[in-house]
């Protein structure tokens, strides 16, 4: 078995999450809630149920939010440190640049915004195992084509990083897992953006360095987009997805006490409820995430969609695979759907807009 302990944790948090605008205007993407705590609290469990104690965040966009939160992580059972990148460095300048705070040999990295139920500590036992300079947790997914992917040789060694394509050689993708020799984070080049998928690891393969795969068909979610962003939080109400972070809280709905939800109201599909948010007689929530303080008034549909803090769904309005900015109104019998973002602050008339005839 690997020695956890011996190992340091390092998440990437610096993105502008801009695929998840608006919602990242006011809130870095692995702090938004997810399942009723910020999106990060679920990975930061996994890491310290792994065993891995000292983590360094690489932050940069809004990045004293999450110390505000987090602090030195010792209510988490860790030792959090931060690094700020003034200017973002990417995901391999972000690894780079946290150098100084690293002490243990092996580095696990992460990207902080996947919803993974794979086993951290095979992860490392495969790296110690192979005696890798690099290992990439790469996860089977069955459909390839939206992702690069990466293949391998009979001994799990790494062969190539591909490029999305329609015809995909294999079902292994990289996963935003990685176990690095500590010598290897030094060779990154400092002091500029630089891709870890695009660069450093084709350099690396160029150069001959052992790259290695451990290759599983856990969970796994990258959140970046709406669709994904709702379909993670659900599956982790619904307890598809597992979290350390959420004991035993898992069914159809998740509902923060102090939630105020009217009788005959329908909560499914892996709905969250947050603080102080209220749901009015009649209104059906299917998968759909209310942010705290947000309203869903009487007779309103909310579909696979999200409602961000302190916004309003008027009554009897429709909102399906739609984001709702902080803020925002959509009045009474408004119908949003197919992609629509609401920007923060922004008021839509009652009947304002609307894909049907009838009054
Ligand atoms: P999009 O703008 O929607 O693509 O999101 P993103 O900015 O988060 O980019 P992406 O999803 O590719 O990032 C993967 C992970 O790396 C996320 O957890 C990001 O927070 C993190 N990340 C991306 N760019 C940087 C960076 O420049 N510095 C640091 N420290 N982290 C980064």
């Amino acid at each position: 078995m690997a020695d956890s302990s011996g190992t340091d944790a390092v998440i990437l948090v610096g993105g502008l999450g801009t695929r998840l605008r608006p919602l990242t205007l006011s809130a870095p993407k692995p702090m938004l809630p997810t399942a009723g705590q910020p999106f990060l609290a679920h990975l930061l469990a996994r890491i310290a149920e792994a065993g891995i104690t000292h983590v360094i965040l690489g932050t940069s966009f809004k990045a004293e939010v999450f110390e505000e939160h987090f602090g030195d992580g010792s209510e988490l059972g860790l030792e959090i440190e931060y690094v700020t990148e003034t200017k973002p460095l990417g995901t391999g300048g972000g690894i780079r640049n946290v150098m100084p705070k690293l002490r243990a040999d092996n580095v696990m990295v992460f990207n902080g915004d996947v919803l993974g139920g794979t086993d951290l500590g095979a992860i490392l036992d495969t790296h110690e195992s192979t005696n890798a300079d690099v290992t990439l947790h790469l996860v089977r997914v069955g459909d390839p084509r939206a992702f690069g992917c990466v293949p391998t040789d009979d001994d799990g060694r790494v062969t190539a990083f591909l490029e999305k394509t329609q015809d995909p050689p294999t079902d292994q993708i990289n996963a935003g897992c990685y176990v690095f020799r500590r010598e290897v984070i030094e060779k990154i080049p400092s002091g500029r953006p630089v891709s870890v998928e695009r660069e450093v690891f084709p350099a690396l393969l160029t150069e001959g360095a052992r790259i290695y795969a451990h290759v599983d068909s856990s969970y796994w979610r990258d959140m970046g987009t709406p669709d994904d962003f709702i379909q993670g939080s659900a599956d982790l109400v619904r307890g598809i997805a597992p979290s350390p972070a959420l004991p035993g809280q898992r069914g159809e709905s998740l509902v923060h006490p102090g939630a105020g939800i009217a009788p005959g109201a329908l909560l499914i599909g892996g709905t969250v409820v947050g603080r102080g948010a209220e749901v009015g007689a009649g209104a059906r929530l299917d998968g759909a995430i209310l942010f705290d303080g947000a309203k869903v008034e009487a007779g309103a549909r909310v579909v696979r969609s999200i409602v961000g803090f302190g916004a309003r769904v008027g009554p009897r309005a429709l909102v399906r695979d739609a984001v709702i900015g902080d803020g925002a109104n959509v009045g009474a019998r408004c119908e949003l759907i197919q992609g629509a973002r609401v920007w923060p602050g922004v008021d839509i008339p009652d009947g304002g807009i609307r894909f049907s005839t009838d009054v």
